[in-house]
């Protein structure tokens, strides 16, 4: 089954009553467990696609069914009740709080789904472990480097177990080399935890390490192109 499928969706912003079309009759098929990276040039219409895929708005027409769930069915506070149960997000900016520390940054979104203490304590443990820091638990963001606090809002993306992670060039502010081990933790984690990834990228490192490649141009997707596990090219589709 599909993770995302979309059905001619469209969004249009409206700016001082001019209306800028980000996104126009979008049809995309995301596979369940796959790693998916859209690109395309500045303002090709990646981030507000992200933001309707992960639930954080709406089209203005078509169809979103993401995990099964048929969203456009949804009130807003049944998509943010579906959206903390489901969907995970790692943010250009990290994003991380600054006054908890790295464990209890991974723990907070277990603590507003209210998993009991002694879950939490083995599923913040077992991820900070899995991306690499057992040993920095006790330091807040500020006492991390950029790629480290990367693996936190990695760990902290996966605490709730959801069935789809996305994330908005999540390599940009990173140098190539901590780019590179963070891709290749996410690719780690994607296959581990059984989970999706959708990723907006420019980034070479992150197209390479992709499964599909979904490329856009002025709010209309161009072309996609799917991988097998062999790295072997299965569909590939100019539209
Ligand atoms: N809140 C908004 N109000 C009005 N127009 C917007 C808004 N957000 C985005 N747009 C416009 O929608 C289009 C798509 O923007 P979007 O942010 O999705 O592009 P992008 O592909 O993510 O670009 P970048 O690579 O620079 O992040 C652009 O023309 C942009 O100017
Ligand atoms: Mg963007």
């Amino acid at each position: 089954m599909d993770t995302v499928v979309l059905k001619r969706a469209s969004k249009t912003y409206h700016l001082d009553s001019v209306g800028v079309s980000a996104l126009s009759d979008i049809n995309l098929e995301i596979r369940s467990n796959r790693f998916t990276v859209i690109s395309g040039p500045s303002g090709s219409g990646k981030t507000t696609l992200l933001n309707i895929i992960g639930c954080i708005d709406r089209p203005d027409q078509g169809e979103l069914i993401v995990a099964g769930q048929d969203v456009g069915k949804l009130s807003d506070d049944a998509v943010s009740d579906f959206r903390a149960r489901h969907l995970g997000f790692i943010f250009q900016t990290f994003n991380l709080l600054p006054v908890l520390t790295a464990y209890e940054n991974v723990e907070y979104p277990l603590l507003l789904s209210r998993v009991p203490a002694a879950q939490r304590k083995q599923r913040v443990e077992t991820l900070l472990e899995a991306v690499g820091l057992a040993g920095k638990g006790r330091h807040r963001p500020g006492q991390l480097s950029g790629g480290q606090r990367q693996r936190v809002a990695i760990a902290r993306a996966l605490a709730p177990s959801p069935q789809l992670v996305l994330a908005d060039e999540p390599t940009a502010n990173l140098d190539s080399h901590t780019g590179q081990a963070i891709i290749s933790l996410m690719r780690q984690m994607q296959r581990d935890h059984k989970v999706s990834f959708v990723f907006s990228s420019h980034d070479p490192q992150v197209l390479a390490a992709a499964d599909d490649v979904v490329k856009m141009r002025d709010g209309r997707i161009v072309s996609i192109q799917r991988r097998d596990e062999n790295e072997h090219v299965i569909e590939d589709c100019a539209l």
